[in-house]
């Protein structure tokens, strides 16, 4: 073979190459995920999540839960919403020990206790009648960030049970204005937890029942 057989052979060979590279690449890359596809999948993966792994979780983090949390509506913009961080091992333990609803406290590295201030008061002195609105919908937003962040969360009832809310206001020494609506343990998952399948055409209604 001559030498420029030989240049025209490797020639065309790596003309191939990246012509299989080409159409390979163009098969198997997804389209690019807008984010409206982003904040969709994040809010149809979140999933309760009740064991954890021994790995810690930041205070940065958990700041950025508490953010998110905030950044949900409330009624009047009163924003009657509190929220305590527990991070250390006895608060953790204390309040697992008082909620068997919540045992996994015990096992979860971080929590974060979600409150509504009846202190806050609109101008005729009158505490928000939404607080339980306001403060659920801070706890699903503080949900889905968890999940967005690779955490895995739970909402633990804590209101309107009179036991439960007695025994969280006397395990973090809440003021009697501040009503603890929700206990939620923070930490990596453990195992595979996958959330459930909930849709369902028939509760949906267009234009009246
Ligand atoms: C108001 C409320 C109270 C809940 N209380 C508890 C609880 O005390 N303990 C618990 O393990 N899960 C609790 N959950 C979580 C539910 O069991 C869970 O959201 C439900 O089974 C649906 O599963 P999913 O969150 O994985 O979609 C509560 C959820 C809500 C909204």
């Amino acid at each position: 073979m001559n030498k420029y057989k030989i240049v025209s052979l490797v020639l065309s060979l790596a003309l191939l190459a990246a012509l299989v590279r080409l159409v390979y690449s163009t098969e198997v890359r997804p389209a690019p995920a807008s984010e409206a596809d982003v904040v969709l999948r994040n809010i149809h993966s979140r999933k309760s999540v009740r064991s954890y792994t021994d790995r810690a979780v930041s205070r940065t983090q958990l700041d950025t839960l508490v953010r998110a949390a905030m950044a949900a509506p409330s009624g009047r913009d009163m924003r009657p919403w509190r929220f305590v961080i527990v991070d250390e091992r006895a608060v953790m333990d204390s309040l697992s020990a008082r909620l068997p609803k919540a045992k996994m406290l015990a096992d979860a590295p971080a929590a974060v206790v979600v409150c509504g201030d009846l202190g806050v008061v609109d101008q005729e002195g009158k505490p928000s009648v939404n607080w339980v609105m306001d403060c659920s919908a801070a706890t699903e937003n503080l949900l889905l960030a968890a999940e967005a962040m690779g955490l895995g969360a739970v909402w633990t009832g804590v209101y309107p049970y009179e036991d439960r809310m007695a025994a969280v206001s006397a395990a973090l020494g809440l003021p009697e204005h501040v009503v603890p609506l929700c206990v939620v343990p923070v930490g990596y998952p453990e195992g595979d937890p996958r959330p459930k399948s909930k849709y369902k055409a028939e509760n949906v209604h267009y234009n009246g029942w």
